[in-house]
């Protein structure tokens, strides 16, 4: 497979139009065939669902080159999975764990050319969505909706590649109890774009929000969860009903127990024990670990001791061995990996 011209190492985490993508239409209470297209156009009634309530949620996962050249993406099942508990919180019809997986590979397949090379550190995102298409007025959820996955090559989600960050502790809430944090729901982040444009005019990279109800507990960033590492190299997630169950979260705490012979917890993190934590990550597809340097709380200064240059040892590790076994480097565990 010849890949295209695309400076590949030069890259950010933007959108590049790529020829293809898939589409399924429901209506009438069941999913059309779906098919790939080259129309990245969406033509919608005024009226449509998703306009006026927002009715829309999505996904995100990488496709990557191995070092043997296979195209390969990571745990297409737990995105599959994670979509239908969304869609069926936002009164959605589900899309089929079976049919997402297998869009999935067909739009991989028919963009293998946009699979940046192994070794250029991009990867290719895929973003698969769905949204109410019908009109609809009265507060109510749509009944046609349309499912569909682009693709577009990346490079890092944070600027400074793994320079560690700055975040700032928000004035604002990301997620109610009761809410819909813990799904991929687009409301999520309509709401969330005016407190990250806030941190960004502060000169912050992301935030940090903290339970709404009690403001004392951890709760996760715009895009990403928390990973902490205590003084005695204890890897520590926050737990909570209000955040998105991050795949790459729970992956590397598979990564920590099984592959670096580490323990894992996954438990309440109060703010007041951050200062005590030896290192800090933020994990997701995106951010895969993006190393935090630096967490602000309304002019008191946290300083990880890891530092402001490079990633701590314990979260260099996790993300060497993350990476290594989506990259093909390193034996995954069983039905991680899947083969284009
Ligand atoms: N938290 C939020 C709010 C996110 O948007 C994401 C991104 O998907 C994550 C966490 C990380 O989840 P995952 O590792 O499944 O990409
Ligand atoms: C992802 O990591 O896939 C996300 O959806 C996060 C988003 C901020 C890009």
């Amino acid at each position: 497979m010849e890949k295209k011209n695309l400076d590949w190492s030069g890259i950010g985490f933007g959108y590049i139009q790529t020829e293809q993508r898939y589409v399924s239409n429901f209506k009438d209470g069941a999913w059309d065939n779906g098919c790939l297209t080259e129309d990245s156009t969406v033509v919608l009634n005024e009226c449509a669902g998703v306009l006026q309530y927002a009715q829309t949620c999505f996904e995100g996962l990488k496709a990557y080159t191995t070092e043997d050249g296979r195209t390969v993406t990571f745990r297409p099942d737990l995105n599959a999975e994670r979509m239908f508990d969304t869609a069926k919180r936002l009164e959605m019809p589900s899309f089929p764990k079976e049919r997402f997986i297998d869009a999935v590979k067909q739009v991989i397949k028919a963009n293998e050319a946009y699979v940046p090379p192994f070794g250029s550190g991009a990867s290719l995102y895929l973003r698969p969505y769905m949204f109410g298409t019908n009109p609809v007025i009265g507060v109510k959820p749509a009944t046609e909706y349309q499912f569909r996955i682009f693709v577009t090559p990346v490079g890092p989600y944070f600027k400074g590649g793994a320079k560690p960050l700055t975040l700032c502790v928000s004035d604002f809430d990301r997620a109610a109890p009761h809410g819909t944090g813990h799904i991929k729901a687009g409301l999520n982040y309509a709401m969330s774009l005016h407190a990250i444009v806030s941190a960004h005019a502060d000169g912050y990279d992301e935030n940090m929000y903290l339970d709404a109800a009690t403001r004392t507990k951890v709760e996760e960033t715009g895009g990403a969860n928390f990973l902490f590492v205590t003084k005695d190299n204890k890897v520590v997630t926050p737990k909570s009903s209000s955040i998105l169950p991050s795949i790459t979260r729970r992956s590397l705490i598979t990564v920590a127990r099984d592959y670096l012979g580490l323990e894992a917890e996954e438990r309440e993190v109060s703010f007041d024990e951050v200062k005590d934590f030896a290192e800090c990550g933020l994990c997701g597809t995106a951010a895969v670990i993006s190393p935090v340097g630096k967490i602000v709380d309304h002019g008191n200064e946290i300083c990880l001791p890891s530092g402001m240059n490079e990633m701590g040892p314990v979260t260099k590790k996790l993300y060497d061995t993350l990476t290594g076994i989506q990259m093909g480097r390193i034996e995954p565990p069983k039905g991680w990996i899947v083969e284009i």
